[in-house]
């Protein structure tokens, strides 16, 4: 069936109709005028999702002799805030439904200004109550969302009521089947946020595509309706740039300038400002410049080796998402120490820490929507929520250096409607944002044994900047030959990283080399031998990521003494032990 069927292009005509609703305001951690309101929040676990119809929201309390309420989120349960239930509460392991918060907070409201809350994600959807009043919904658990507050905020103290469920849902992103766990809750930072009636909403500020000697970029203010002076100032470069807003708030700009370029090796920030007459934003932002050229990935004009890992937003030993900067110091300590200039934030963009911290310490990132298998992409709603996705992630991280290649999914199966929507995807994220490069992770190579080769067929191949292959050879598929016999001829003509391989083994387990059925530390270790044998047979190879950093919770395996729900193609325990293959990943990337 032809795809640009009405039922297609109605999916389309469905993302305009949600686009105003992904604006959100740019770096609330740089506004002076955020409060976090992380902590204990009180907490109700409603199994049977009856809250809402009981209007839990109301937080009602008996009135006289006759009257009782069967809720009280006082006296009960508390919860970490930023911080997923589920590990929080031994029983909530592997729960997924509805849990309440609520906390009470002081504002003043400051006259002429507006005030807003601020989540930076809630996983998978969220509903949200000022003294009573719904003030807002958000499906989607990796991407921020903030709600006006300006009719519902009272001076003094606001009672503040959010609804959390994690369910997966068939038509949810991902779906229902995943390997990887669903942690539920307001797993990140949470900030009231007091703001002048027009203020910075957003900014790009970034070297112009294919220039070092330009930044440029723009302001958009929220709430104006006639021009507005506006200043983008980088001291350090001696920039003090006066502006002034169109009447909708925005203004474009190019300052030339040269700021000194960021590397993995010298990771240089410029302290940014952007202000009105009365409001300001600053950040920490880097400038470089990110290209492909034929089978090269070129950063600052210079052919780079990306020497990569995947980790998921998950501290081990603490079985729960990260969400802060103490989680972001110890998963990208482990990377360093691997020596890594490279991550996949696996498989959904990541919390601010991970991501800032990361441009920090000069560590290059592939940050992707979990637009993960099993996806149906004859589905509108679906695709609506995928871009809507995609759209939030490239939004909220336009102005991160070390982010250079937006993914848009991970091994789907070819079709004539995966491949035209993940096509279109492919020119909207250029669209949307020029300056970095487009990829997408495929497990679908075949290996044609008459010349011992491997090929990839694939539109999407075709379209994307760079191609990332998952392919475990030594573990769910036996090496076709010997490593140093097998060839490749995958996307001959761009950027191949090798985006995921790699096998389980259990930290302490030990056995032969060559029996998978071990879980053996000497099996992985021989694997990721094998493995970098074959990679010297990659022309085009420009970047390796062995799947995975740390072994990571996954309800999918089952094996009671080897996983017992975890995956174990850690290189790292779950305890934070190195396993013997962490060594060989090491000796590979010093020789790079
Ligand atoms: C897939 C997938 C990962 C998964 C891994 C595995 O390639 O991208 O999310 O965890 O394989 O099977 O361990």
């Amino acid at each position: 069936m032809p795809v640009k069927t009405p039922l297609f292009l109605a999916a389309f005509l469905c993302f305009t109709v949600n686009l105003m609703s992904q604006t959100f305001m740019m770096n609330p951690y740089g506004c002076k005028n955020a409060t976090l309101l992380n902590g204990k929040w009180n907490a109700i676990i409603d199994q049977f999702g009856r809250g809402e119809s009981m209007k839990f929201y109301q937080n009602r309390k008996p009135q006289g002799k006759t009257d009782f309420v069967e809720y009280s989120f006082s006296g009960g349960l508390r919860l970490d805030v930023p911080g997923d239930f589920n590990s929080q509460v031994p029983e909530l392991k592997y729960y997924e439904g509805n849990v309440w918060y609520q906390r009470y907070f002081t504002a003043e409201k400051t006259k002429d200004h507006r005030q807003f809350l601020y989540f930076a994600g809630v996983s998978y959807e969220a509903a949200v109550w000022l003294n009573g009043k719904e003030v807002g919904r958000h499906e989607g658990g990796f991407t921020p969302f903030q709600m006006d507050l300006s009719d519902a905020l009272v001076d003094g103290e606001n009672d503040l009521i959010v609804m959390v469920n994690n369910r997966r849902r068939v038509d949810g992103i991902p779906a229902m089947n995943f390997d990887w766990w669903n942690y539920g809750g307001i797993l990140r930072d949470v900030f009231y946020v007091d703001r002048p009636q027009v203020h910075v909403r957003d900014y790009k500020v970034q070297l112009k595509k294919g220039h070092r000697d330009t930044i440029a970029g723009y302001v958009q203010l929220d709430g104006s309706t006639s021009p507005q002076n506006v200043e983008v100032s980088i001291g350090e470069l001696n920039i003090k740039q006066a502006l002034t807003t169109d009447a909708n708030g925005h203004v474009s700009f190019e300052i030339e300038a040269k700021p000194q370029l960021w590397e993995p090796a010298a990771p240089k920030m410029y302290h940014v400002e952007v202000s009105t007459a009365e409001d300001s934003l600053a950040d920490e932002i880097a400038f470089r410049t990110i290209e492909t050229k034929g089978n090269d990935i070129l950063l600052n004009g210079k052919p780079i080796f990306l020497k990569g890992v995947n980790f998921h937003e998950e501290i081990p030993q603490r079985l729960g998402r990260a969400n802060s900067d103490a989680d972001a110091a110890m998963i990208l300590s482990e990377v360093k120490a691997l020596g890594c200039n490279f991550v996949r934030t696996a498989h959904y963009p990541q919390n601010e820490h991970t991501v800032r911290m990361a441009e920090k310490m000069g560590i290059l990132i592939w940050e992707e929507i979990p637009l993960w298998q099993g996806i149906e992409f004859s589905n509108p709603v679906i695709l609506k929520k995928a871009e809507t996705m995609l759209r939030e992630m490239i939004y909220r991280d336009k102005n991160r250096a070390g982010i250079i290649i937006w993914s848009i999914a991970n091994e789907t199966s070819p079709s004539e409607y995966r491949d035209q929507v993940l096509t279109d995807l492919v020119a909207l994220t250029h669209e949307l944002d020029d300056s970095r490069l487009v990829g997408a992770a495929f497990d679908n190579v075949r290996y044609d044994k008459a010349t011992s080769t491997f090929h990839l067929k694939d539109k999407v191949s075709e379209a994307v900047d760079v191609v990332g292959v998952n392919k475990y050879l030594g573990w769910y598929f036996p090496f076709p030959l010997e490593p140093e016999k097998i060839k490749w001829e995958v996307a001959t003509d761009k950027p191949l990283i090798m985006t995921e391989f790699g096998c389980e083994a259990l930290y302490g387990q030990h056995g032969p080399a060559d029996v998978a059925s071990n879980w053996s530390e000497e099996y992985q270790e021989e694997l990721y031998r094998k493995n970098y044998i074959m990679f010297q047979n990659i022309p085009n190879l420009r970047g390796t990521c062995p799947w995975v950093l740390f072994d990571f919770r996954s309800p999918t395996r089952y094996h009671p003494l080897n996983q017992d729900g975890w995956n174990r193609k850690g290189l790292v325990s779950d305890k934070g032990q190195r396993k013997k293959a962490w060594w060989v990943v090491r000796k590979f990337y010093e020789t790079r």
